[in-house]
């Protein structure tokens, strides 16, 4: 017998993304939109973060709309507004937020975000009693998902947040491309990669051919700063070229106030406290230069990998995960983020690997130590396995011609 009414109808559901964006919200979106749609929400788009549900609120209508997931970025814009009270802006905006949910009568908030935008969230949730589902992004892959990777018999919590399977796919590949113009001029090439605090998505330009890494998990203190140019040295003796990917939060020794730093962009921060990172691969490259007299450039590969059109991992990921939020909306079960249980490749990506965790355990996770080997600045063999799931196996193209050296009469 097929039901008349659908199970949600009159209801409004909305969606928001807030932070950094990546190239999977659109697709998170409109996956998450056309499941709200069967049970028969109305679905609203809130824009701009938390902005949009202050004040006046800017919020539109997405029901029954044409939508391209495949598109980077997020239609509905973002912001790192935080409505709770913080060092930068002291005033709480949560009644704000509570108005606005009255007056658009909504039901049900999906909050599309990192740690910072889900926890708050997550406060809205346990403080208010908002009833929220929170929906994971980063390109990071910071945010803690509980996601197991089987290896060597071991089980691992790694994490697979939607945007970093694209991220991933173009730091590879920008590296990948870099290779040829390095091998030409015989340079060591310092290629530096956001990830704010974790080294994830440094060690996807493991799969476009970076031979040594450096990432925040492991602070470059003066003894690993003499031992890390000792491992250069030796790397580049026999190549004669070499890319080093550096994470934008690694720590690296100043010789002349002898602190340990990060190197930062800017000196202002965001609403949730952060400031902007930036620079690390020139100071590693200019200091490689002097120390070792090997020509050596630094390349930021900044916005690159979280632009353009979102990867097919990233589209069956994101429709996974959505098909989870069916089911925590059917059973109106709030407070929790949907996730994968297991780390497998695109093609079982199925909702039976799903799970969900409370808002209340949401975090950061840095990359675990089973991932990097400290000792030679380099990405394991379990992370490899790791990577490939996502990717695929590694490809480096080659010049491919080895000529002969002729010898003079
Ligand atoms: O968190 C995502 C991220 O891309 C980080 O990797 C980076 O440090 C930060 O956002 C950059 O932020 P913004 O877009 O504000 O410059």
């Amino acid at each position: 017998m097929q039901r008349k009414e659908k199970i949600f109808n009159g209801k409004t559901l909305a969606i928001l993304s807030g932070g950094g964006d990546t190239p999977a919200i659109n697709s998170s979106i409109k996956n998450i939109r056309n499941r709200a749609l069967l049970l028969g929400y109305k679905v609203y788009g809130i824009r701009s973060g938390w902005k949009g549900l202050l004040g006046d609120g800017d919020i539109i209508d997405l029901t029954n709309q044409p939508y391209n997931g495949l598109y980077g970025g997020t239609a509905l814009l973002s912001s790192r507004t935080n409505p709770f009270p913080t060092k930068k802006n002291p005033e709480d905006r949560t009644d704000q937020i509570i108005k606005n949910l009255k007056r658009y009568k909504i039901d049900v908030l999906i909050t599309i975000g990192g740690d910072d935008t889900n926890g708050a969230a997550k406060r809205l949730y346990e403080q208010e009693g908002i009833p929220v589902i929170g929906f994971p992004k980063t390109i990071d892959n910071d945010l803690r998902t509980r996601t197991i990777h089987m290896y060597n018999n071991q089980s691992n919590e790694a994490v697979l947040c939607p945007g970093f399977p694209t991220a991933a796919l173009r730091v590879s590949e920008m590296v990948r491309h870099l290779r040829s113009t390095n091998e030409s001029h015989q340079r060591i090439m310092v290629v530096e990669v956001m990830g704010r605090d974790a080294g994830w998505l440094t060690g996807s330009s493991l799969f476009g051919g970076a031979e040594l890494a450096l990432i925040p998990e492991c602070p470059i203190t003066k003894e690993k700063k003499e031992h890390f140019f000792d491992v250069v040295k030796e790397k580049y003796k026999d190549k004669k070229n070499l890319i080093i990917a550096v994470s934008e939060g690694v720590r690296w020794w100043n010789d002349e106030t002898k602190t340990l730093d990060m190197v930062y962009a800017s000196s202002e921060t965001d609403e949730y406290g952060h400031k902007r990172f930036g620079g690390v691969s020139g100071v590693v490259a200019s200091e490689i230069s002097n120390k070792l007299g090997i020509s050596a450039r630094s390349q930021i590969s900044g916005y690159y990998p979280r632009s353009s059109y979102c990867s097919e991992y990233d589209a069956q990921l994101t429709a996974t995960l959505a098909d989870k939020v069916l089911d925590l909306l059917l059973r109106e079960d709030y407070g929790k983020m949907p996730v994968l249980r297991k780390i497998v490749d695109k093609d079982n990506l199925e909702e039976f690997n799903t799970g969900s965790i409370d808002m209340g355990a949401i975090g950061n996770q840095p990359l675990q130590d089973v991932y990097y080997n400290t000792n030679e600045f380099t990405f394991t063999d379990a992370y490899v396995d790791f990577l490939k799931y996502i990717l695929g196996n590694p490809f480096l193209p080659e010049f491919g011609y080895h000529f002969e050296k002729v010898k003079p009469f």
